[in-house]
C-alpha cells in the first residue's frame, strides 16, 4: 500500500522530517523565505492527507472543501487564527499547533520588544551608527524604566504567564487580563487580575499577547491608547489583528503614548513605507517571536510528529480541535 501524501509549505530543516518521512511520501515547496503561492497550494492540497503549514497560508474553507483526503493540517505556530478550524472540524481534519516548545522564547522577545522601546535601544543604536554622537549629555535619548514600573499584561496564557516570571525579576508590578483568572500567576508571581479599562489606565508597559480571535481583533483602538499614560509604551507580539495601525500611529505621533514595540502586524510583510515604520518612537520586527534556532527546530519536529501521529490513528500532542 502506498504511504499516504504530505506537503510542506515551506523548506524545513530536512531532518525535522524524520518521524513523517517513516509514515508519509513528503513533497516540499522548496523556498524557505517565499511561500508557496496559493494556486500550488490548492493543487497539493487535492491530493494530500495532510497539509504542514505556516502562518502565512490561508487553510480556509475554499481550500477544506476542495481537499477530499486530508486528515491533518499542522502549522508551524502556536497561534492558528489562519486556518478556519470550525470548518475542519465539521470535516474531520484534525488542526495542531505547537504551544509549549516556543513559550519561553517568545516570551524573551516580548521582554526584549518591551526594554527595546522603552530604554530607546535601537533608536540609540542607529544613532551610534549614523555618526550623530558628538556628546555625552544627561539627556540624551533617555528612556523609561523598566524595574520597579507596572507592566500589564493583555492574554495571561503560557506565553503572558512567562513574561510576568521575567518581570517579577525587575520587580515590576504585574497587572493582567485574560478570559479566565489565573490562580497560579496570582498566587506564584503575584500577579493581580483587573479589568481592560483598568489595565490600559495604569500600566506604564501595556503588553498583547492575546491570540486573535472575534473577541480581541480591533481591540487596541485610538480611544484605548487614549485611557492610557502618556508615558506607557505599547509591546504586540500577538496578532497584528488586535491593533487598529491608523490609530496607533495618531496616538504615537500625538504622543498619547510613549512608544510602541510591534513584533506582528495587519498586513505581513509591513511594508517599508508603511506611516507606522517612519517613527522613532516605534521598534517593529518581523515576526521572530519564536525564532530562535533551538525553538524553530523544536517546533519542526513537533509539526512532523503531530501529523505522523494524526496519520497514524494516534491522537496528536498538540491539537486544536475541540
Ligand atoms: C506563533 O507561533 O504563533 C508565533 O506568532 C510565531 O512566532
Amino acid at each position: 500500500m502506498s504511504k499516504p501524501y504530505v506537503y510542506v509549505t515551506r523548506k524545513v530543516p530536512e531532518e525535522s522530517l524524520t518521524a513523517l518521512q517513516e509514515v508519509a511520501e513528503v513533497e516540499m515547496w522548496p523556498k524557505a523565505e517565499d511561500p508557496v503561492p496559493r494556486e500550488v497550494l490548492l493543487e497539493k492540497a487535492q491530493k494530500a492527507s495532510g497539509l504542514y503549514t505556516m502562518l502565512s497560508d490561508q487553510i480556509d474553507e475554499e481550500l477544506l472543501d476542495n481537499s477530499p483526503h486530508l486528515k491533518v493540517v499542522a502549522n508551524l505556530a502556536v497561534g492558528f487564527d489562519n486556518i478556519n478550524v470550525e470548518k475542519a472540524t465539521e470535516k474531520g481534519i484534525s488542526v495542531c499547533n505547537t504551544p509549549d516548545v516556543l513559550t519561553d522564547t517568545t516570551a524573551d522577545l516580548a521582554f526584549a520588544l518591551l526594554m527595546a522601546a522603552g530604554r530607546r535601544i535601537v533608536e540609540a543604536a542607529e544613532y551610534v551608527k549614523d555618526g550623530k554622537w558628538q556628546n555625552w549629555a544627561p539627556l540624551l535619548l533617555a528612556g523609561t524604566d523598566i524595574h520597579h514600573k507596572t507592566i500589564g499584561i493583555v492574554g495571561m496564557g503560557r506565553i503572558g504567564t512567562a513574561v510576568a516570571k521575567r518581570a517579577t525579576g525587575f520587580e515590576m508590578e504585574i497587572l493582567y487580563h485574560n478570559r479566565s483568572r489565573k490562580k497560579e500567576a496570582e498566587e506564584e508571581l503575584g500577579a493581580s487580575y483587573v479589568s481592560f479599562e483598568e489595565l490600559t489606565e495604569r500600566a506604564d508597559y501595556v503588553v498583547c499577547l492575546a491570540p486573535l480571535t472575534e473577541e480581541t481583533k480591533d481591540l487596541f483602538t485610538y480611544d484605548v491608547f487614549n485611557k492610557m499614560k502618556s508615558s506607557a509604551v505599547f509591546v504586540n507580539a500577538s496578532r497584528g489583528g488586535v491593533v487598529v495601525e491608523e490609530d496607533l500611529e495618531r496616538a504615537l505621533k500625538e504622543e498619547t503614548i510613549a512608544a510602541a514595540g510591534l513584533d506582528v502586524f495587519r498586513k505581513e510583510p509591513i511594508p517599508a513605507d508603511h506611516p507606522l515604520l517612519s517613527l522613532t518612537n516605534v521598534v517593529a520586527l518581523p515576526h521572530i517571536g519564536s525564532a530562535s534556532a533551538e525553538t524553530r527546530h523544536e517546533m519542526a519536529a513537533l509539526v512532523s510528529r503531530n501529523i505522523a501521529s494524526v496519520l497514524k490513528g494516534d491522537t496528536p500532542e498538540a491539537l486544536v480541535n475541540e
